[in-house]
């Protein structure tokens, strides 16, 4: 093992900063490697020329797998560690040791600009996709860098912002997910985000990087920041950022190597970080395959597959889908994003991909390839178009010779969604609507043909509630990377089922969504009111109605769930139930396990997603046994006054469905919960001291001399019982009738915490 002793202070310092844009430092001499590391997640960005880290500079051609808002709608981990899996080997074929993901942010708000590239509004699936995501790639020798460490679920000022959270939703809903892919994949590397949380920017801040990170979590790798988030480098390295990115051209390492011999930051701090990159960079020539060439084509028939899976069929009345290419039908396909696809997000992750298809020749190639008398014909039109600058006469153009398609074909596949430049990293977006033209032809073309299927395009929840009832069928595929188009063309054919599912809610209108009074903030500051109430949990709590709920996903099949039953397997929980398909196609089902409490001695959602099972692709008739297991620690919740992680002594029910309000069966189990005895002290109420385990029974004796007068005049139950429990215990010194003292309570106070 190379180690630090044989190196000087400033060549221990330019280790901490970036070479370049992309690379380290190296020492050849004393078997310290370069690290190259490039852009992911959702394929590998390689620039051999080109530095930028803004989507805009040319990378070497990879293939463009599905984005996570995709991916994430698969809710496969045995998939989405597959697709890692070829991401590695294309990444060791540019000779990269690191690729930069996953991204695993909670999509906060729909608002957020950069919500193609996270997975979920829940941290159960996200940590699920991350962890499967994190063991793909580093099986195969690459380095994941989790990101963005943490709470960064907005553009807008996302390099200064405060997320101000309290520490439930913190460690709940922002940083669950993290704990989790840390402590179950340990992911080389962890990425700090640019904004500040409570005030304290990541890239500095020792709470996170260090105290939770690494005490608590247990993590050993390395810290690196996001591009340009390091703002005092002496603080950053100081609070456990290892490495600043991308070079700083000398400056961060100037500031280290005077801090430390100035005696301003300890030379014992630098030699750890020092340790874990030279620790990196061995793992990461250890692991390297450079230039093993990766096969392209096979991993296209894999992004073809993942969107596939990925796509989320919202509704489809009168069974209008899967078309029949053999039915003689006249098929529209109308949309400029038929025949150029929206497949992936802008901004750092933008790839070039290997090819591309496009829906409507893998529709046009389906039907040529369709033989017979009565083979379907199809004809296209584009009906609105993405250039901003286009004249209106030319809109006008395209809506008429759309419409008129429209009114003479049997059936329409319109398709529509969200222009690049309406959502990207960077940037969020002002409000949730597809642009005025698109939805002024969804009108247009259900007034001609009620037989319309609109397929989607977009990295971001869009509002359909202005027009989802113009409508039989809609099929949400977000962004389905370079093989999209002919997933889509299988699924509208039939070709394949769809199974993908909802990873976030799709609300009724943007005024609904949990954060809108708190998005994006100003003054620097963003408050996360909503508290634990993310997606939804809001929505659940409220009890509002929403387009379509979270977890939703039909299939062109339908199935039935049975034989529920549930049991402790040591610490954790397993469910058991059998899925059968019912209906006449193939299909693949993805059930939900959502825990709900009663009696709870914290505020909780009405239910939380606490584990999910896929089935395989079930042929008609076919049932399978699904086994869903949920760890103990998912029934934590975070005490915020103890500050630690507590499992609750309660009945724990568990609501498997086909979606969060699609509930098929529940299954009930009592869980002994972790000893909690919180603090006590003068300032907590006779109700806390009263339902201590030591505290109350401590506390009635010391007021036996009264107690009984007092229940006498204070019954339970009564609002003047109800007053005296919510007294502080340093009150009854005060209280002439009540025979106790200042001291009396002090001594009190500490027996009981001794
Ligand atoms: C960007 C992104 C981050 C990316 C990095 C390098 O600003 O926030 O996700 O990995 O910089 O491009």
């Amino acid at each position: 093992m190379p180690n630090n002793e044989s190196l000087s202070l400033d060549e221990k310092a330019s280790l901490t900063s970036g070479a370049g844009w992309w690379n380290t430092v190296a020492f050849a001499g004393r078997s310290i490697p370069e690290i190259t590391m490039a852009d992911g997640p959702h394929g590998v960005r390689y620039q051999e020329a080109d530095a930028d880290h803004l989507g805009v500079g040319n990378s070497a051609p990879s293939t463009c797998f599905p984005p996570a808002v995709g991916l994430g709608s698969s809710w496969d981990r045995e998939l989405t560690q597959r697709i890692a899996v070829a991401l590695a080997h294309e990444a060791q074929s540019f000779g990269i040791n690191l690729l930069l993901g996953p991204g695993i942010n909670i999509k906060r708000s729909l608002l957020c600009g950069r919500n193609f590239e996270y997975f979920s509004e829940d941290p159960l699936l996200s940590a699920e996709l991350g962890v499967a995501w994190v063991n793909g790639l580093q099986g195969e020798g690459v380095g994941a860098s989790l990101k963005h460490f943490a709470v960064n679920n907005q553009e807008s000022e996302r390099m200064i912002v405060s997320a101000n959270v309290a520490p439930r939703p913190l460690q709940e809903i922002y940083l669950r997910a993290f704990r989790r892919v840390v402590t179950d994949a340990k992911p080389w590397t962890v990425m700090c985000s640019y904004n500040r949380i409570n005030g304290v920017h990541a890239s500095e801040n020792s709470w996170l990087l260090t105290d939770v990170l690494r005490h608590d979590w247990g993590f050993d790798g390395a810290v690196i920041s996001d591009w340009g988030a390091v703002v005092d480098r002496v603080k950053a390295l100081a609070a456990g950022m290892d490495l600043e990115m991308p070079t700083s051209s000398g400056q961060g390492p100037a500031a280290v190597a005077s801090a430390v011999r100035t005696g301003a930051l300890p030379e014992t701090l630098l030699d750890q970080s020092v340790q874990r990159l030279i620790t990196l960079a061995r793992i990461s020539a250890e692991n390297a395959r450079p230039r093993t060439p990766f096969d392209a084509d096979a991993h296209h028939d894999l992004a073809r597959e993942a969107a596939t899976r990925s796509a989320v069929l919202l509704k489809n009345e009168t069974d209008l889908l899967p078309l029949d290419p053999t039915s003689g039908q006249k098929i529209a396909v109308i949309g400029e994003f038929a025949r150029n696809p929206r497949y992936q997000g802008a901004g750092s992750s933008k790839v070039v991909p290997t090819r591309l298809d496009s829906a409507w020749n893998a529709i046009s190639e389906l039907i040529d390839a369709t033989t017979g008398p009565d083979a379907s014909t199809v004809h296209y039109a584009p009906g609105f178009t993405t250039s901003e600058s286009a004249p209106s006469e030319q809109s006008i153009t395209l809506l008429d010779e759309a419409i008129s398609l429209a009114a003479d074909c049997d059936v329409v596949v319109l398709f529509l969604g969200l222009p690049a430049s309406y959502e990207s990293e960077g940037f969020d977006r002002e409000h949730i609507d597809l642009p005025g033209e698109q939805t002024a032809l969804i009108e247009a073309i259900a007034a001609a043909n009620s037989r319309v299927v609109v397929v989607l395009s977009n990295g971001a929840v869009v509002r359909v509630s202005g027009w989802v009832d113009r409508v039989p069928a809609i099929l949400e595929s977000w962004l389905l990377g370079q093989a999209g188009g002919s997933a889509l063309a299988d699924l509208l054919f039939g070709k394949a089922s769809p199974s993908g599912k909802l990873a976030e809610t799709i609300p009724l209108r943007l005024e609904d969504t949990p954060a809108y009074l708190n998005f994006p903030g100003e003054s620097r500051q963003v408050e996360y009111g909503e508290g634990l109430f993310v997606g939804y949990r809001h929505y659940d709590a409220r009890k509002m109605d929403v387009s379509f709920p979270f977890g939703h996903g039909l299939s062109y099949t339908t199935f039935t769930y049975s034989s529920p039953a549930v049991r402790h397997v040591g610490e954790d929980i397993e469910i058991t139930l059998t899925v059968r398909n019912a209906g006449r196609c193939t299909g693949r089902e993805i059930v939900q396990a959502y825990a709900r409490t009663e009696l709870s001695r914290v505020q909780r959602p009405d239910r939380e997603l606490k584990g999910f099972a896929v089935t395989d692709d079930l042929e008609p008739g076919e049932a399978q046994d699904l086994t869903i297991v949920v760890p103990r620690r998912e029934l934590e919740y975070f005490d915020a006054s103890e500050e630690q992680w507590l499992v609750e002594s309660l009945n724990y029910r568990f609501d498997l469905g086909a979606s969060s309000r699609d509930i098929r069966l529940s299954v009930e189990i009592p869980v002994t919960g972790d000893p909690y005895e919180p603090r006590l002290d003068k300032q907590s109420t006779i109700r806390a001291w009263f339902s201590h385990p030591v505290g109350g029974p401590a506390l009635r004796k010391l007021l036996a001399p009264v107690l009984a007068s007092v229940e006498a005049e204070a019954p339970a139950g009564s609002n003047r019982e109800k007053a005296i429990m919510g007294t502080r215990l340093g009150q009854l010194a005060k209280f002439s009738m009540v025979p106790v003292n200042d001291s009396q309570l002090d001594a009190l106070v500490h027996s009981v915490n001794s």
